[in-house]
């Protein structure tokens, strides 16, 4: 019999399944007996025992000099435990060493070395959206026109709350999607690149209803039209505000969103010079390019413009000729009044 006869095998497989139906066995009696909560608890107690305990750290903040913007940052080492277990990962199922993964089977009797390395959230976790992002033609423009991307901890920052009752930023406190506070950090996250686009945001619908403070998801952020990690621009076939898929994107919100209902201007261009120079360019080069000037003159952007530039024509009209008309009244008036005084003096 040889030994990879079909026999054989199967009584090897056997013995292998017997063996690790054993193995199985002693596991499920394993965990049986060290209670889930034990092995969790048991974790983030030695961690936790200190750093919520001023008195055990002896230091409650150190402060570190970012080697790139070389700004001085103060990082505090007493542990928000409220503001962590209602973070994305402040569940049972979460320990402090997954994240800082340094202190894996450390000795902790006497604390542990200092300056960690910062936590990396794609190796082991994240790959995914690191791969969607880094790869985005988003990231792209950015890498081209020389801008620092932003890294996954300046978009998923949440908060702290200090003992005097201050909030401040932490980005150990990742939020769940549907946190107001993350929803509106986002709308200061892509706003600080996108100044025009921010501030077109904010004078509309939308963004003056989250200026109010509503930042529930009934009211969209930036990301909501324009998604998270693979933002693409408008033209893109692909993009949530294209042609294609915007019906989609408003219809989530407004029910019966139609055709004529998402030309709504989302970001009046009608105070940047820029885009009057583009449709400036776009006329001259009416005969070169036809098709872009068309393009141009059909975007709702572009009606909006002209009736911008015709209610400011108006506006400087009619008051300019108020203003004339004013001038000259009082010139009449300063001509009569002269004229009588010549005319009484005359007359003494
Ligand atoms: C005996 C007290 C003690 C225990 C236990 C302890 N720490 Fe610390 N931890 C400290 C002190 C003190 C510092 C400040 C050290 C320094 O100067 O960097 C610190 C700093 C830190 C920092 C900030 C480091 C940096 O450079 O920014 C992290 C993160 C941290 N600890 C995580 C943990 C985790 C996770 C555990 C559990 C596995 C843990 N600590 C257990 C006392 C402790
Ligand atoms: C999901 C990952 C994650 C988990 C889980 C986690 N941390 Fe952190 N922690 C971070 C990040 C990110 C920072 C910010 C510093 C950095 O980027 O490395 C941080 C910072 C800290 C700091 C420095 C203070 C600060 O706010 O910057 C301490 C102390 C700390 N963690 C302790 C802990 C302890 C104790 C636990 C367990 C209760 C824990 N961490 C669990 C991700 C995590
Ligand atoms: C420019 C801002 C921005 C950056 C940078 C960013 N994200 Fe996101 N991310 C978002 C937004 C917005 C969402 C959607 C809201 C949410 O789920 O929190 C999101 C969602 C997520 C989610 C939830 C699951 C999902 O895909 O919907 C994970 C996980 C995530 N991001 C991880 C990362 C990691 C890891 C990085 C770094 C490589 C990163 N993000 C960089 C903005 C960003
Ligand atoms: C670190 C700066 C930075 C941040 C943060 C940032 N962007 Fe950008 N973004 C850029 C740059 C640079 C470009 C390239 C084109 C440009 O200059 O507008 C770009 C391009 C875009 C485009 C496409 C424009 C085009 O011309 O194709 C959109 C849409 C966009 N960003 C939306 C967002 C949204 C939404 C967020 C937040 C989730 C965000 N951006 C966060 C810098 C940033
Ligand atoms: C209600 C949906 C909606 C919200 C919210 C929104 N945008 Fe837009 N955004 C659009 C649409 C639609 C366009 C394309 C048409 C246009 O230019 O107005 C656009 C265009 C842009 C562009 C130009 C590039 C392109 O793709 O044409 C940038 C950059 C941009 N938005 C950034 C932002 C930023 C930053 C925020 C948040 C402060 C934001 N948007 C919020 C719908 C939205
Ligand atoms: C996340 C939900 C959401 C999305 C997505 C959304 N909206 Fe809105 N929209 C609102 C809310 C909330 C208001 C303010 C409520 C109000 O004033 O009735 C509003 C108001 C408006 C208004 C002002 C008119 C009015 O009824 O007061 C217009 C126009 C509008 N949205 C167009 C759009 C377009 C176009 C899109 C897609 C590019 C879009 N919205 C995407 C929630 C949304």
């Amino acid at each position: 019999m040889g030994y990879n006869s079909p026999k054989g095998g199967l009584i090897k497989r056997y013995l292998s399944g017997f063996k690790s139906f054993r193995l199985s066995a002693f596991m499920v009696i394993m965990i049986a007996t060290l209670s889930p909560a034990m092995i969790c608890a048991g974790d983030n107690d030695e961690c936790l025992d200190c750093h919520t305990n001023p008195e055990k750290l002896k230091v409650t903040e150190k402060t570190e000099i970012d080697p790139i913007t070389g700004e001085i940052e103060v990082i505090p080492l007493v542990i928000d435990e409220a503001a962590f277990k209602k973070s994305a990962h402040g569940g049972e199922d979460f320990y402090c060493v997954d994240c800082h993964s340094e202190l894996e089977d450390a000795d902790l009797s006497e604390g542990h070395k200092p300056n960690l390395k910062p936590v990396d959230c794609i190796t082991f976790c994240h790959d995914d959206p690191a791969e969607e992002f880094l790869k985005s033609s988003h990231v792209k423009l950015m890498k081209e026109k020389n801008k620092d991307v932003p890294t996954c901890k300046d978009c998923h920052t949440g908060v702290r709350y200090e003992d005097s009752g201050i909030v401040v930023k932490s980005p150990m406190n990742v939020p769940r999607a549907d946190d107001p506070s993350h929803r509106r950090f986002t709308i200061e996250s892509c706003g600080s690149c996108h100044e025009d686009y921010f501030s077109s945001y904010r004078n509309n619908a939308h963004g003056q209803v989250t200026a109010l403070g509503h930042t529930t998801t009934d009211v969209p952020v930036c990301f909501d039209c324009h998604g998270k990690h693979t933002i693409l621009n408008s033209s893109d076939p692909e993009s949530k505000v294209g042609k294609e898929k915007i019906l989609e994107t408003c219809g989530e919100c407004h029910a019966n969103a139609h055709e004529s209902f998402v030309m709504h201007v989302e970001h009046p261009q009608i105070k940047n010079i820029g885009y009057y120079r583009n449709l400036l360019a776009a006329i001259k080069n009416a005969r070169n390019d036809p098709e872009n000037l068309k393009n141009m003159l059909k975007n709702p952007q572009t009606i909006l413009c002209v009736v911008f530039v015709m209610y400011i024509g108006i506006l400087a009209f009619t008051f300019s000729s108020f203003g004339l008309h004013s001038l000259l009244t009082w010139f009449a008036t300063v001509r009569d009044e002269c004229g009588r005084k010549g005319h009484d003096e005359e007359h003494h």
